[in-house]
């Protein structure tokens, strides 16, 4: 394990599981539940899901991976002393693996959008044709897979260039390269005629409008958001220095995660509002960005201008670098799994988790048309991919976490690696306890018991 690479900085190290968060759930979801579910009432929910609950979770995935220094599966297997709790790391091994099987389908249409809007194609599109131009792209046999090819190409070339040299040189490039495209966006839409309104429609909190199942909602979404319970975190920290900061590292994280979503909400409503559309129509996840934004970029920043083509651009290869960098996260996952698991090279054992990814990823692809006659209760396999993981592995996996980092993990332990040895106080050390005991188990039990339409049937029963 001597020739295990290091992040050469702390900024590095802070980047890259930044990347790894900031990914299409800040910007296809996050803006639009919280313009629909109470605006800044909806954020204040969502700080306090962060704080009680994303936040323990993270530190402890950053703790067992610093403290094994190894990859997922070989953590858990350390600490969890051959005990059956081993099976956590193996399943965020998978978790990871299999979420990005899909993730990439995504991340190629991206590319294909960002080449539509740079050639200019969504001049003069009437406002129902953007429904079928996404469709008969997604169904054609060849297109989508082409540009996935191009996206796992991507990845792998910076995954085999390894954890210093790839990983972190990449995303000291491209978050501060995310963040300007952010910025730009942002000041685009704010110049807008009515983009008061938007930003208004974002941020003033309405109370009334969170129920039970918002705050739920919020759960899943920091839970997506940060990138829990898939093993990236835990992989990246295993490159962290021994000296790096573990509670400042993830809120540093946090933060920078909750900034773009946010703004990622001020790009989108100020124009959806200054095409007068009804906010509260808009739909979140790949209907809204394939869909609904090509429209109304075209439309509020003037049919075929320079400047919609621009913002239309921008807007897509922001999201081309947000679904990339949390893909090559994953992508590392596995390859740090197959390499240091069985022993081999970083190099071969990349090939094998692209060549896996590759194989599936076509198969998710092609699953929007020549396989759409897959189904499972109305799914093609692209969703069941999608609810399977969301729905099932990452609450599993995040319950598993909490519980193994607050009941079954030596505190002694836990302890010395917040506090870097004694070094830092941690003060915070028993109320983080406190949380993975008590809060973040049963809030994540509630989040999947809503999830799987399992709360309803239990309510129905008590009646
Ligand atoms: N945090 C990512 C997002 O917000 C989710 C993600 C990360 C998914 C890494 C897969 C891998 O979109």
């Amino acid at each position: 394990m001597d020739s295990r690479e290091n992040f050469g900085s702390k900024l590095g190290a802070i980047l890259a599981a930044a990347g790894s968060a900031v990914g299409l759930g800040n910007v296809w979801r996050f803006p639009i539940i919280t313009g629909q579910n109470g605006g800044a009432a909806f954020i204040v929910i969502y700080l306090c899901c962060i704080i009680l609950l994303g936040l323990p979770i993270m530190i402890s995935e950053f703790l067992i991976g610093r403290h094994t220094h190894s990859n997922t599966a070989g953590a858990y297997r350390i600490v969890s002393n051959g005990s059956p709790w081993k099976w956590v790391g193996r399943l965020g091994v998978f978790t990871g693996w299999f979420i990005l099987c899909y993730y990439i389908v995504v991340g190629a249409w991206t590319l294909h959008y960002t080449y539509l809007s740079a050639a200019n194609a969504f001049y003069d599109v009437p406002a129902t044709e953007y429904s079928n131009i996404f469709t008969s792209f997604t169904a054609n046999p060849w297109v989508p897979t082409l540009w996935l090819y191009i996206f796992i190409a991507i990845i792998h070339y910076v995954i085999t260039k390894g954890v210093r040299s790839g990983i972190e040189k990449f995303s000291k490039i491209m978050m501060p390269t995310l963040f300007i495209i952010v910025v730009m966006l942002v000041v685009c839409s704010a110049m807008l005629p009515g983009a008061a309104k938007g930003i208004q429609f974002l941020l003033v909190p309405d109370f009334s409008k969170v129920t039970g199942t918002v705050i739920l909602q919020a759960m899943g979404q920091a839970f997506f958001s940060l990138s829990l319970a898939m093993g990236c975190l835990c992989t990246y920290a295993s490159y962290f220095e021994t000296n790096t900061k573990l509670a400042t590292t993830a809120i540093n994280v946090s933060v920078i995660d909750t900034i773009v979503a946010i703004m990622a909400g001020f790009i989108i409503f100020p124009s959806v509002f200054n095409i007068g559309m009804d906010p509260n129509d808009v739909q979140t996840g790949a209907s809204l960005t394939f869909i609904s934004l090509p429209n109304v970029f075209q439309k509020a920043f003037g049919n075929g201008t320079f400047l919609a083509a621009t913002v239309s651009v921008l807007f897509y290869f922001l999201l081309f670098v947000a679904a990339l960098t949390s893909a090559i996260s994953l992508h590392e996952v596995a390859t740090a799994y197959i390499s240091e698991e069985y022993g081999t090279e970083r190099k071969k054992a990349a090939v094998v988790v692209t060549v896996v990814i590759t194989l599936l990823g076509t198969v998710c692809s092609l699953s929007f048309g020549p396989l759409s006659f897959i189904r499972l209760n109305g799914l093609n396999i692209f969703d069941m991919f999608d609810s399977f993981s969301g729905m099932i592995l990452l609450p599993v996996g995040g319950f598993l976490t909490a519980v193994f980092a607050g009941w079954v993990l030596d505190q002694k332990l836990y302890k010395d690696e917040l506090s870097n040895h004694g070094e830092i106080k941690a003060s915070y050390f028993k109320l983080l306890i406190f949380s993975l005991r008590y809060v973040a188990p049963l809030a994540i039990g509630m989040v999947f018991l809503e999830q799987t339409g399992l709360f309803r049937k239990l309510l129905d029963l008590l009646r």
